[in-house]
């Protein structure tokens, strides 16, 4: 797709929340901040502005989208949440959780948002500026995160430039992401609620809702790009858990950079969150990093297997499988 627009860089005032309203109802792009990641906008009723989602983003169409809206009155307008999933809801929106449910006849919700699935995903973000919009908008928004498709989430509003400059019509600047992870999404299958990616909640808080199980069957047989192995590619190549990188790599630390590395510390003191939320702008880094010094590979630290650590595995397990698959 050639660039055809000025992609305006808007704030979080009321005018710049005012025109992505307007904007987003012309049927045109726009992006916006949430507590996870960068969303990309677009009315998820009006078909032609959800191609342009995937036009942008250069995204496989047979992807789902997952559709925001402000409140659970309105989420119960497009799905039918079961109890678990309903508990779930109260107890965690606003917030990053993503629940798929049996979408409802009459949604008014554009088939391409769903990729024909009998089932639509839906979130309510806390972000103050996504909510501030929702309400001026106040219809459902589908957004992906705001990357040409294959490449790391944007968590600043530059990064979003980055990937899409040109190609959408405008982004609500709103500073860096607070979780910089993506929501985790959880589904309801055959009398089983179920973990389908791990996300900004953990499971052990949701967990103490409701009992979840973790299937790696369910997330095969969706058609979720967050589940191709190959989804958070970088252009250079990754080595994970590494103590002790090689001179010609650079480092995504844990709490262990030597100062004459090449690297990046995802967190000094050790924190997951933290850690959370300066992973794919370190990728991002490092990977231009990479490029400009002649590096082979990006190699990164042993990150522990619980709570946030989960997620961050499970993203720097995709960002380093094969490009080709
Ligand atoms: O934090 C987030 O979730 C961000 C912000 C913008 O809300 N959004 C995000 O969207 O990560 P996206 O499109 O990059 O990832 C959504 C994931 C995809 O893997 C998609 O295939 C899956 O959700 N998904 C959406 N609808 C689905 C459905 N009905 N069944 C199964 N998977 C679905
Ligand atoms: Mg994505």
């Amino acid at each position: 797709m050639s660039k055809f627009q000025e992609t305006k860089v808007l704030s979080g005032t009321t005018e710049g929340i005012s025109e992505a309203s307007r904007l987003l109802k012309s049927g045109a792009l726009v992006a916006f901040p949430t507590e996870t990641v960068y969303g990309l906008g677009a009315d998820a009723r009006d078909g032609n502005a959800v191609a342009k989602i995937f036009e942008s983003k250069r995204r496989p169409s047979f992807n789902p989208l997952i559709v925001h809206v402000h409140s659970l009155e309105r989420a119960q307008e497009l799905i039918d949440l079961p109890n678990q999933l309903l508990e779930l809801a109260k107890r965690f929106w606003p917030g990053p959780l993503t629940l798929i449910s049996p979408l409802k006849e009459g949604s008014g919700i554009s088939e391409l948002v769903s990729s024909g699935l009998e089932t639509l995903a839906v979130r309510i973000p806390s972000h103050a500026l996504a909510l501030k919009l929702l309400k001026e908008f106040d219809g459902p928004l589908s957004a992906p995160s705001a990357n040409p498709s294959g490449c790391v989430s944007p968590t600043s509003a530059a990064h979003v430039l980055d990937g899409l400059d040109g190609l959408i019509a405008a982004v609500i600047d709103g500073g860096d992401c607070q979780l910089g992870l993506e929501s985790t999404i959880i589904g309801y299958k055959d009398g089983l609620t179920t973990l389908l990616r791990s996300g900004g909640l953990s499971l052990e808080e949701a967990s103490k809702v409701t009992p979840i199980v973790t299937s790696n069957d369910n997330l095969e047989t969706i058609t979720a790009p967050g589940q191709l192995r190959s989804h958070y590619a970088t252009g250079a190549r990754i080595r994970l858990n590494v103590d002790r990188p090689q001179r010609n790599e650079a480092y995504l630390a844990f709490g262990n950079l030597d100062p004459s590395q090449v690297g990046l510390d995802l967190s000094a003191k050790q924190d997951l969150s933290e850690a959370a939320a300066n992973l794919f702008a370190h990728l991002r880094t490092l990977d231009k990093k990479t490029e400009e010094f002649g590096l082979v590979a990006i190699s990164v630290a042993p990150i522990p297997m619980t709570g946030l650590g989960l997620a961050i595995n499970d993203r720097l397990t995709r960002a380093a499988a094969p490009k080709d698959v």
